[in-house]
């Protein structure tokens, strides 16, 4: 931990302002420009899982190299924005040369008064200062919606992944919003059954207990993953036929719905499941 302070530090305050001089670039915005390597670009879109389906934003895009890499190698389309009218220009004539400007735009604008909701992937190179500042924008994104950044994280927020090829790159999931009082039913062998289930959310980490057949139970093993939710919780109504119960849902809004696998192995069974939300965090 002190070690990863120590060298963006380093980074921060020494390298990215000596690469920013040696460019003979002004530092007039929020961020210098410093390109970032293309094996980096290449890791951090593959990370993202970016495909011919995605849009992509580049927040403070500079020369375009990020956009036009995902449209290059990966068929994405998307936007980039940047506040330097030169890199801007740049990147349209790269555009040109590369063959994509049928899938990629790059506009004169500040990421601060960007709108963000037609992205299913974002990335950024900036400093951390801005990325804590960026961070509830981008919690507010619809679930799903990836996120990469070269070199620096997003404030608290723990990244679902996190590589290093030459240099950092990390990698959250926009999670779906799941916290507060559900109530669950589901379909077991003997009967409808119900459960009271109260979660607590800080950013893609649940916890959660409740009220299962009227005894105190807890939730165990839980992951979410944009607006895909999964945990265990034990069936322990028959003390002599205890079960743990796999259940995996997808959120919408104020619903969950999906299925549970009761048991394990030849003694598996398969149910459907659904709450609903019934008080807010
Ligand atoms: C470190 S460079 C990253 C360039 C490119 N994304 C890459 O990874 O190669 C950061 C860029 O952000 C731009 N920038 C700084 N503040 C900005 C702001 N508020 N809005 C848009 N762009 C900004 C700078 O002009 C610079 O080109």
């Amino acid at each position: 931990m002190r070690k990863y302070l120590v060298l963006n530090i380093i980074f921060c305050f020494v390298l990215l302002p000596l690469s920013a001089a040696r460019a003979q670039v002004h530092w007039q915005f929020d961020v210098p420009f410093v390109p970032t390597p293309y094996v980096v670009i290449e890791e951090m879109l593959r990370l993202a899982d970016v495909t011919p389906r995605d849009f992509v934003m580049d927040l403070g895009s500079g020369d375009g190299r990020v956009l036009i890499t995902a449209a290059q190698k990966f068929g994405a389309r998307g936007i980039g924005v940047d506040l330097d009218g030169d890199l801007v220009a740049e990147s349209i004539e790269s555009a040109k040369a590369a063959g994509v400007t049928d899938r990629v735009q790059f506009l004169q604008q500040d990421l601060f008064k960007t709108d963000l909701d037609q992205a299913t992937v974002i990335t950024m190179y900036l400093l951390p200062g801005v990325m804590a500042r960026l961070q509830p924008r981008l919690l507010e994104l619809k679930p799903g919606t990836r996120l990469v950044s070269h070199d620096f994280r997003l404030g608290d927020w723990k990244p679902d992944v996190s590589t290093q090829i030459r240099k950092n790159t990390f990698l959250w999931i926009v999670p779906a919003r799941v916290g507060g009082r559900w109530q669950l039913k589901m379909t077991l062998p003997g009967g409808e059954r119900q459960m009271s289930l109260e979660l607590r959310q800080k950013f893609q980490e649940v916890e959660g207990f409740g009220q299962f057949s009227d005894r105190p139970s807890q939730i165990w093993e839980s992951r979410l993953s944009g607006d895909r939710l999964s945990f265990v919780i034990v069936d322990d109504r028959d003390r002599d036929n205890e079960a743990a119960l796999y259940l995996e849902g997808q959120v919408k809004g104020d619903v969950i719905e999906g299925r549970l696998r009761r048991g394990v192995g030849e003694a598996q069974t398969i149910h459907a499941w659904r709450a609903e939300r019934v008080k807010a965090p």
